[in-house]
């Protein structure tokens, strides 16, 4: 991949490529005013951006939502080059600086965020594509799953969040037991150091992990799909006084829980999304670092990228999850 030098302030066009969801399923690529940085912003020249998970409901359309979208949303994945600053900002970072960045229109040419939602990406990642945002995630499930050395540690669910956190857990000296349903996420969570467990019925996939584990079931397990089924899985693989932990968004409606289980197994719950942005960075500087010295293979967790004009493609390619993918990124 070829690093482009920065623009010049002078040189910056006043207007750019941005991709607007206008209604549920349905892209178009418009062009829209460039963003000015305001007060404690800086204006990135857009590299590229992930799709998550959560994008999924906005794009198959909820009665919640109301398109168009904003021009770029729901683009949260971004990383690029500072190249100007506004009132505040002007020396938070040199220009033509690589940052990944916590923002929400990323889906575009130019953003403008918060100079404090920005970080510096480590030299040593060279030009690889680097969507900060998801990969912090992970980091803050990881850590709020306070996974040690010697924990039995179940995944239910290898998208990319359950990779990621699959993986720091592997990493963290954990036996990890990952639940996923296509071969291709088996063989992943294989090559991530976890022990790949083939998604089925629940009881039958509750009696594998007791197999395996003697009986003793797990210490902790992470649910990273955000529905009612693998929740339910993931109850019932944590052994008494172990922990739950939700990473996946519930999005699609209420949830039951077995709350008598919970209660008489002595569980710990705990709540895998972090929302505080200052915890969210450092988590991201945490990602950077995991990066930066080869515990995650990015090059293998990011599968796709596609340009800002087949993003649809790419949307669809996240619904419909082709063979080999994991995560999808766009380049404007
Ligand atoms: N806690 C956080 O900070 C955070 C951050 C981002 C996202 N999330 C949430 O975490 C979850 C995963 O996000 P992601 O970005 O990793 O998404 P992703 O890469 O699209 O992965 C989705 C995962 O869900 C599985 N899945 C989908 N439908 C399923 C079903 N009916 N039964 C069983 N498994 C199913 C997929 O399995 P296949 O691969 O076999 O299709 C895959 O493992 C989502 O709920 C998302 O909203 C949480």
């Amino acid at each position: 991949m070829t690093v482009s030098s920065a623009p010049s302030r002078a040189t910056l066009p006043a207007r750019m490529r941005a991709a607007v969801m206008t209604a549920p399923g349905r892209f178009e690529v418009r062009e829209a005013p460039r963003p000015a940085p305001g007060q404690g912003q800086v204006l990135v020249a857009v590299d590229g951006s992930g799709i998550c998970g959560s994008n999924l409901p906005v794009f198959e359309g909820r009665p919640w939502f109301a398109y168009p979208l904003a021009p770029g949303a729901p683009g949260h994945e971004g990383w690029g080059r500072v190249v100007a600053a506004g009132p505040g900002a002007e020396g938070a970072f040199t220009a033509g600086a690589r940052v990944a960045f916590l923002s929400g229109a990323a889906f575009a040419e130019y953003e403008a965020v918060d100079a404090a939602a920005a970080l510096a990406v480590p030299a040593a990642l060279g030009d690889l594509p680097f969507p900060g945002e998801p990969v912090a995630c992970g980091v803050n499930v990881f850590r709020r799953a306070r996974i040690v050395r010697g924990d039995v540690v179940a995944v239910v669910g290898i998208g990319f969040i359950g990779a990621v956190v699959a993986r720091l857990a592997a990493a963290a000296g954990a036996r990890v037991l990952a639940v996923g349903r296509r071969p291709f996420a088996l063989d992943l969570a294989g090559a991530l150091g976890a022990e790949p467990v083939p998604w089925g019925e629940r009881g039958a996939v509750v009696e594998e992990i007791r197999r395996r584990t003697g009986g003793a079931l797990c210490d902790v397990a992470v649910e990273a799909v955000g529905l009612q089924a693998p929740l339910d899985l993931a109850s019932d693989l944590v052994r008494e006084s172990g922990r739950l932990v939700v990473a996946g968004f519930h999005q699609d409606g209420l949830r039951t829980v077995d709350l008598c289980a919970w209660n008489w197994k002595g569980l710990d719950v705990v709540n895998g999304h972090e929302r505080r942005r200052e915890v969210m960075m450092d988590a991201m500087r945490g990602a950077a670092e995991a990066v930066a010295d080869g515990t995650l293979d990015l090059a293998r967790l990011v599968t796709h990228a596609f340009p800002l004009e087949a993003i649809g493609e790419a949307f669809a390619a996240l619904r419909d999850r082709p063979d080999g993918f994991l995560k999808g990124v766009v380049r404007p």
